[in-house]
């Protein structure tokens, strides 16, 4: 992010992202087992792609997620109570935001996101819904620490992390980013987030694999942005489309898989690949009662209260920043 005298340099800036793009891709591909960061996933088109999924039959966590929410509002009135400061990590989406303020009554709603576009399109229509509210929207990566505006500085704040996005990182990443957010929100601050659960194998699968083949589209996405952008000759129609539930990390991850013994360029580099041989491109981690108490205590949060829908698919937490009274 470069700026001067409050210009932001665009070009520099696509640039920055077009230079990070190609390292990632070139490091990744370079592996034993061949990976790209899923963030990757997510350009204009991967953005609306995976909107599209969020409305599938069988990709149930934002279905789950958003009944809970709504179902919740007492039980966050009364364990979150009004007049803090809502820090929501990642742009609002239209749904799921309106309804945790209107349950709790915020001070104050802080977006923070990476991308300018998102955060100001979901700034206005928050303010227009609730044109009491003061919104202070940061452009900002929130795996960094992040200065928050100061007119909130006074107020107790509640993180908000909604849609397991924390199952996309591998443990080690999700503690940093738990730990960051604690350093961001303050001592006195609470946290509440999505956590989709550990369920029947099928169901997972499909849910990462859908009949209308979205999700396969979403990820094939991937290398057709490599071609695009970086120069790739990737044979796009030999790559499949796999998600695969691996029981050892608890995780739905997804691969592109050569149908046959390929071999394409990326930015002037050639690769190859085996038939069967993938490249590995999201990992999306589930969680037990133990293992996301065990997970956010590593992170610096203590959970004081977790809800299940009625299908018992999807959990939200609720955790604080104080250290246990039963801590040693
Ligand atoms: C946006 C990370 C929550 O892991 O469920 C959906 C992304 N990938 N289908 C998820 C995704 C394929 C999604 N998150």
């Amino acid at each position: 992010m470069s700026s001067a005298k409050g210009i932001k340099l665009v070009d520099l800036d696509a640039d920055g992202v077009d230079r990070a793009f190609r390292s990632d891709v070139l490091a990744g591909l370079r592996q034993r087992q061949k990976a790209v960061p899923a963030r990757w996933l997510y350009d204009d088109a991967g953005s609306q792609l995976f909107e599209d999924i969020t409305q599938l039959p069988e990709y149930y966590p934002t279905r789950a997620e958003t009944q809970l929410l709504k179902g919740l509002s007492a039980h966050f009135a009364e364990r979150i109570g009004t007049g803090r400061a809502v820090v929501e990590f990642g742009s609002g989406s239209s749904v799921k935001t309106p309804l945790l303020l209107q349950a709790i009554d915020p001070a104050a709603y802080v977006p923070l996101d990476i991308s300018g576009d998102f955060l100001r399109a979901s700034a206005e229509e928050l303010r227009s819904k609730f044109p009491g509210l003061s919104v202070y929207p940061v452009e900002a990566d929130f795996m960094r620490q992040v200065e928050l505006p100061q007119e909130i500085a006074q107020l107790p704040k509640l993180g908000f992390f909604p849609g397991s996005t924390i199952g996309n990182m591998v443990p080690r990443t999700a503690v940093d980013l738990l730990r960051t957010m604690r350093q961001t929100l303050g001592e006195d601050s609470q946290l509440l987030i999505g956590m989709d659960l550990i369920k029947a194998r099928k169901t997972l699968e499909a849910a990462y694999d859908d009949a209308a083949g979205v999700t396969a589209q979403f990820n094939l996405n991937l290398a057709h942005r490599i071609n695009r952008e970086l120069g790739g000759t990737i044979p796009v129609e030999e790559l499949n489309h796999e998600a695969r539930w691996n029981d050892d990390y608890a995780r739905i991850e997804m691969h592109l898989v050569a149908s046959k013994a390929i071999a394409f360029n990326v930015a002037g580099v050639a690769f190859e690949m085996a038939a069967g041989e993938s490249i590995h491109t999201e990992n999306s981690h589930k969680f037990g009662r133990r293992s996301s108490n065990t997970l956010l205590l590593a992170g610096g949060w203590t959970p004081v209260a977790r809800w299940l829908d009625d299908q018992e698919r999807f959990s939200l937490i609720l955790a604080e920043a104080s250290i246990p009274r039963s801590a040693p």
